[in-house]
């Protein structure tokens, strides 16, 4: 996939879920926007009720796309057979659009109304959610191979080494030789070496993709230890939810609630 492909696709992505959000709140604000009580006699009831046409219809395919999202991810990540279908990193990124546009639906499905004991599944999906966040970003900090695989202390290492080495014998640029931290000096220091333009601009992207990774070296394993507690945080709160869904769905259902079946 070209980068500009994937560029596309990650954007398409934010956009769905924020037009959805957006969409839902618009065409429903009316509805959701009445105190519980005054609910039963909007035009609409019928529709955006949870039990709804919409309502209803929102709570299944919201559900329906988190579990496709989560175990489409689990499959691909632990099961051998599918290590060959796309890159892993990828199929984080439809994890999180999946299960980003599911907690959207389910919203709507609830109707702002939290009640029962199935808050407790909607409240451990915002736990999810949130948890999924704050993971996103320390997954980042990891530096990673193409496909997504957490590289080892000696991989990076030998990572930066490369890029030591670019700068070495393509620019003639020793790093080690480059004392200060901020940018505008590096820069500065940069120009008394008399590049070419285009030099210029390859040795200072070369340098910046080095900064980083030596910041990421320095914190390397602290990441990797927060990151192995954070899935300790992340699972429990999807299985609680998991479990409250499945009795939810389990006793609509008894009550008799078929949505258009
Ligand atoms: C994580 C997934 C889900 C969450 C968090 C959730 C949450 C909720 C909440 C908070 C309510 C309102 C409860 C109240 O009236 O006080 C509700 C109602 C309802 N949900 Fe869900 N739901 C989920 C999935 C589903 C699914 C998959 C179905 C259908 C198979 C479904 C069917 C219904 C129905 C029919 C009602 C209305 C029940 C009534 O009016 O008594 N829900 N849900
Ligand atoms: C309904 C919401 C969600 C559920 C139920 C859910 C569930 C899960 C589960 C079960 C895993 C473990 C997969 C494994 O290790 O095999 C996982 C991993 C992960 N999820 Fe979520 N997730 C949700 C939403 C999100 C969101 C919104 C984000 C980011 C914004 C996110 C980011 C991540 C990350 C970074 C990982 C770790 C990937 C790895 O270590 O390989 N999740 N999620």
């Amino acid at each position: 996939m070209t980068k500009v492909v994937h560029q596309l696709i990650r954007s398409s992505y934010v956009a769905v879920v924020l037009m959805t959000l957006v969409l839902l709140g618009y065409f429903g604000f009316s509805f959701y926007n009445l105190p519980i009580e005054e609910r039963y006699f909007h035009s609409d009831y019928a529709i955006f009720k949870p039990s709804g046409l919409l309502g209803h219809g929102l709570g299944i395919i919201g559900t329906l796309l988190i579990l496709i999202g989560v175990f489409s991810y689990m499959a691909r990540k632990r099961f051998h057979i599918f290590s060959r279908i796309g890159v892993l990193k990828y199929w984080l990124e439809f994890h999180i659009f999946l299960c980003s546009l599911g907690p959207v639906l389910i919203l709507y499905h609830t109707s702002f109304k939290f009640g029962g004991i199935v808050s407790v599944s909607f409240w451990s999906l915002v736990a999810v959610v949130a948890s999924g966040i704050i993971g996103r970003f320390i997954y980042l900090q990891i530096p990673r191979s193409i496909e997504g695989r957490e590289l080892s202390w000696l991989e990076v290492q030998n990572m930066r080494n490369e890029l030591n080495n670019e700068l070495k014998t393509k620019f003639n640029v020793d790093i080690s030789e480059i004392k200060t931290g901020k940018s505008f000096e590096v820069v500065s220091e940069l120009r008394t070496l008399k590049l070419s333009a285009s030099d210029f601009r390859k040795v200072k992207q070369l340098i910046v993709r080095q900064r980083l990774l030596t910041r990421r070296m320095a914190r390397l394993d602290m990441m990797q230890n927060i990151f192995k507690y954070w899935h300790v945080a992340h699972l429990p709160f999807a299985l609680i939810m998991l479990i409250v869904m499945i009795i939810h769905v389990a006793v609509v259902l008894t009550f008799g609630y078929k949505w258009i079946f």
